[in-house]
């Protein structure tokens, strides 16, 4: 946790520079670190709703470690990316609530988003 009370990435392990970078938030210029999780950039940025299930409902991420599918996004084109497992990069665009098919769904039904 930084000074601020986020989560995100403050330093490396390998003692390497975290360097900063600019992704595309639905459309949007974002900044980011350098390693940090597509999720973790959404939730800096005050973004909870993260995709939205086959009922038509948002859904935010649930784990944040790669099993129950509820943070699917749109990374360069690439559809169903995992935003807690997937790597920012220089320039990447990251595109949420995209509607999904029944066989898509986030694993967890029907959760809600956190106020
Ligand atoms: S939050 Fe569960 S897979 Fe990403």
């Amino acid at each position: 946790m930084n000074k601020n009370g986020e989560f995100r990435l403050v330093e490396r392990l390998d003692g390497a520079a975290v360097r900063p970078i600019t992704v595309s938030i639905d459309g949007r210029p974002v900044p980011a670190l350098a390693g940090e999780s597509v999720l973790s950039v959404l939730l800096s940025q005050g973004e909870k709703g993260i995709c939205k299930n086959s009922h038509g409902l948002v859904s935010g991420a649930y784990c944040g470690m790669g099993i129950c599918f509820c943070c699917l996004v749109r990374v360069d084109g690439r559809e169903k990316q995992r935003a807690c497992m997937t790597a920012v990069a220089d320039g990447m665009t990251v595109e949420t609530r995209r509607s999904l098919s029944d066989l898509d769904a986030c694993l967890v039904a029907e959760h809600e988003v956190a106020a």
